[in-house]
């Protein structure tokens, strides 16, 4: 159904643009005059600004060759190498925009965002270069070479885009910047662009090469060749900061891993928080703990992409406890079986080994007959296992995934008995969502659910990384940044890491890792949520009811209801007091959220909702304090800019009034910003205004300077 209206820049007539053939069509048509779909009226947002990773990949001197094959053997090539591109860039996340003779473009971080995007792009491209390789061996005779390169950037999306129907999904320099990459690659290489390399270098490995002078820049283009993956797909590399903070968390577990130890007892722990917050970090804590004790503990994670098999967490545990690594798979089962006998986990430990082999996916002869034997099986493996040392089992990211393995482990933990086994899975809380009863009706099952490191923690965090970075200089800086961090370790990383390297990049710009994760869980939501979060971001940090009825009178009914499910997603919380009389006070619990959204907003709609907004606040009268200022802020944004003035003179003679005459100095600067310059007589009655606040401003503080003086006279 044709949906998608857009401002047609010629006209500036709407155009709705029907999605299921691309066709412009008038802004009053009902059915595409292309095709006959129908066309819907318009709702909401559909355009968004994302940070997308773009990949080109090109086959090198294709052309010329098909010049000597013939048509039909071109085109049936083409299929098959389409075919392999579109599957390799679909299994990690991507999605691919369009194919042009021989090259393929694809997009990864829209429409929805994973959170490590570009990480996926550059391993989705070297992937596409293997696969062509392999082509090339099949066949030597086509001489199959490729350049591709991955550019991350800021693009504006088209959400109900078909790409499958020729239209453009993302627009922006990201996108030309990523052909001219791609051009610029070596034979066979994946060549990436700056804001892709920052993203990705503590789990890629880079070369760098020469900058590129592309066509239409004026500055040579900085780019990397990728070499190899340094970890696996969706792994991270924890930082040497020695652990701060979560000693009651800490605690807690580690008395639990003694309770399972001593009294030779299961259970089952769920580690619950966003990404960054620290859940892997805490159970390698733990683990660590677990270990010194004489202890085995062992890991396994689920990814989000890739090929993994449905019990793929469990079949990491079993290769680490039979001592499988890369071993082919007869080898391997016959590994598999020794343990399992040496364990003497059953009568039968090769029935046991081949029901295990089975699970973990490695190719055996034979299925089972139910599930419930199979289960049963890793059971009495698993018993084993903990007979000989306390065990504990660590489920990483169990957010993604499969059912079968979420069964398994809810199996294990309701089964397993006599035995020390300490079950441990961490799960951002999008699992409650898709499993609401999780972890429900065990009788050993708990959940800690990790927040924001404590104010002061993250600063003593902030203040080691500043110290391991050699950037003690910048220490007074330490304190906002970790207040700007919203408590996350990760993002304090990011920051700090930002900060470093701010010679080369926009170090007042969010750093793009930390935007793709704070995306990623925006996307998360479901839509009309989400866009709840959109509108709210422009209102401010705090924000109320009233102004989102404004903005979308349609949703009126389902509001409140919207409302309670941010709160319970720990987005946003409902403050008992409101600075409007009558209506309802949200604040954003966490200003990366806020931020993050606010930057998703195409322009013309960001000015829209301030718009509205300044003439809601108008409308309520906004209590007097900040009220004038936050207008006129509203007014600027909004596109009208005599409101805006109007508003910063007030807010200027209040401050003036109070004496706050530093603020009035720099209200007074804001507002003659926006008088424009024919408009003398207003110029002139501000900058005289500006000019008597600058110097009380300048009195103020010499006033301030000698009391304070006098004070350190008698107190010294
Ligand atoms: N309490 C903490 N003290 C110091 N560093 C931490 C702490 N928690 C997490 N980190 C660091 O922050 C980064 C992200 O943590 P991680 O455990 O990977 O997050 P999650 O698994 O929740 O996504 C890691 O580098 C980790 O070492
Ligand atoms: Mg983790």
């Amino acid at each position: 159904m044709g949906v998608l209206t857009r401002q047609c820049p010629a006209t500036l007539h709407r155009m709705v643009r029907c999605t299921a053939c691309g066709e412009e069509n008038s802004e009053r048509a009902r059915f595409c005059q292309a095709c006959g779909t129908p066309l819907e009226a318009s709702s909401g947002t559909r355009q968004e600004r994302r940070v997308v990773s773009v990949l080109f990949v090109d086959l090198v001197g294709f052309t010329s060759k098909s010049e000597q094959l013939d048509p039909e053997d071109v085109r049936s090539f083409l299929t098959v190498y389409y075919e392999r591109a579109r599957a390799e860039i679909e299994r990690f996340g991507g999605r691919v925009e369009k194919f042009i003779g021989d090259a393929v473009m694809a997009v990864f971080g829209a429409p929805v965002a994973f959170g490590d995007d570009p990480e996926r792009a550059v391993r989705a491209a070297m992937a596409v270069r293997d696969s062509i390789a392999d082509m090339d061996r099949a066949d030597p005779l086509l001489e199959l070479r490729v350049r591709a390169a991955v550019n991350t950037g800021e693009a504006i999306v088209e959400l109900s885009a078909r790409p499958d129907a020729g239209v453009a999904m993302v627009a922006g320099d990201v996108v030309n910047t990523a052909s001219r990459l791609q051009s610029n690659a070596p034979i066979n290489e994946v060549l990436v662009g700056e804001e892709t390399y920052a993203s990705t270098r503590t789990v890629i490995e880079y070369r760098p090469i020469e900058p590129i002078a592309a066509k239409g820049k004026t500055d040579p283009v900085r780019a990397w060749v990728a070499v190899a993956p340094l970890v696996e797909a969706g792994e991270r590399v924890f930082s040497e900061v020695p652990l701060v903070g979560r000693d009651e968390e800490l605690a807690n577990l580690r008395s639990l891993w003694d309770m399972v130890s001593s009294e030779h007892r299961c259970s089952l722990v769920t580690v619950f928080g966003p990404a960054g917050i620290g859940k892997s970090r805490l159970a390698h804590e733990l683990a660590h703990r677990a270990t010194e004790m004489g202890g085995l503990a062992i890991r396994g994670r689920s990814a989000g992409y890739g090929d993994a098999g449905p019990y793929s967490a469990f079949a990491q545990h079993v290769a680490q406890i039979a001592g499988i690594d890369g071993d082919d798979p007869a080898a391997a089962l016959e590994k598999l079986r020794t343990k399992a006998a040496a364990l003497t986990v059953a009568d039968d430990p090769n029935e046991v080994a081949n029901a295990v082999a089975i699970l973990a996916g490695f190719p055996v002869e034979g299925g089972a007959a139910d599930r419930e034997g199979l289960y049963f099986s890793a059971r009495l493996f698993v018993e084993a296992v903990a007979r000989v040392q306390p065990t504990m089992l660590v489920f990483e990211d169990i957010h993604f995934a499969d059912p079968s393995l979420l069964d398994l482990v809810e199996f294990l933990a309701s089964r397993v008995q006599d035995v020390p086994l300490l079950l441990v899975a961490t799960s951002r809380p999008e699992l409650l969502t898709s499993r609401a009863s999780w972890g429900g009706g065990l009788l050993a099952s708990s959940t800690i659910s990790l927040g924001p490191l404590d104010e002061d923690d993250a600063v003593e965090l902030t203040g080691k990384l500043f110290e391991q970075r050699g950037l003690d200089e910048l220490k007074d800086r330490a304190a906002s940044l970790a207040g700007s961090s919203d408590g996350n370790p990760l993002f304090i990383e990011e920051l700090t890491a930002s900060l470093a390297e701010r010679s080369t990049r926009n170090a007042s710009q969010l750093p793009g890792s930390i935007r793709g994760i704070v995306a990623a869980r925006l996307d998360a939501l479901p839509a009309p949520e989400r866009t709840v979060v959109l509108d709210a971001s422009v209102v401010g940090k705090v924000f109320w009811r009233g102004a989102l009825e404004r903005l979308r009178p349609d949703r009126d009914q389902e509001l409140a209801g919207l409302l309670g499910s941010l709160e319970r997603r720990d987005f946003i919380r409902r403050e008992g007091s409101s600075q409007i009389k009558g209506d309802q006070q949200f604040t954003f619990k966490h200003g990366l959220i806020r931020e993050v959204a606010y930057l998703t907003l195409p322009r013309e709609e960001r000015r829209r909702c301030h718009e509205v907004t300044a003439q809601y606040l108008e409308e309520v009268r906004l209590p007097a304090g900040d009220a004038d200022a936050t207008l006129a802020y509203h007014w600027r944004e909004g596109g009208d800019p005599s409101n805006a003035v109007r508003y910063l003179l007030a807010a200027a003679e209040v401050a003036g009034r109070g004496w706050a005459k530093a603020r009035a100095a720099s209200l007074y600067t804001q507002a003659l910003e926006l008088v424009p310059e024919t408009d003398e007589e207003l110029r002139r009655t501000i900058v005289k205004k500006q000019a008597v606040a600058t110097v009380a401003a300048f009195h103020v503080r010499d006033v301030e300077r000698d009391r304070r003086r006098e004070q350190a006279a008698t107190d010294g």
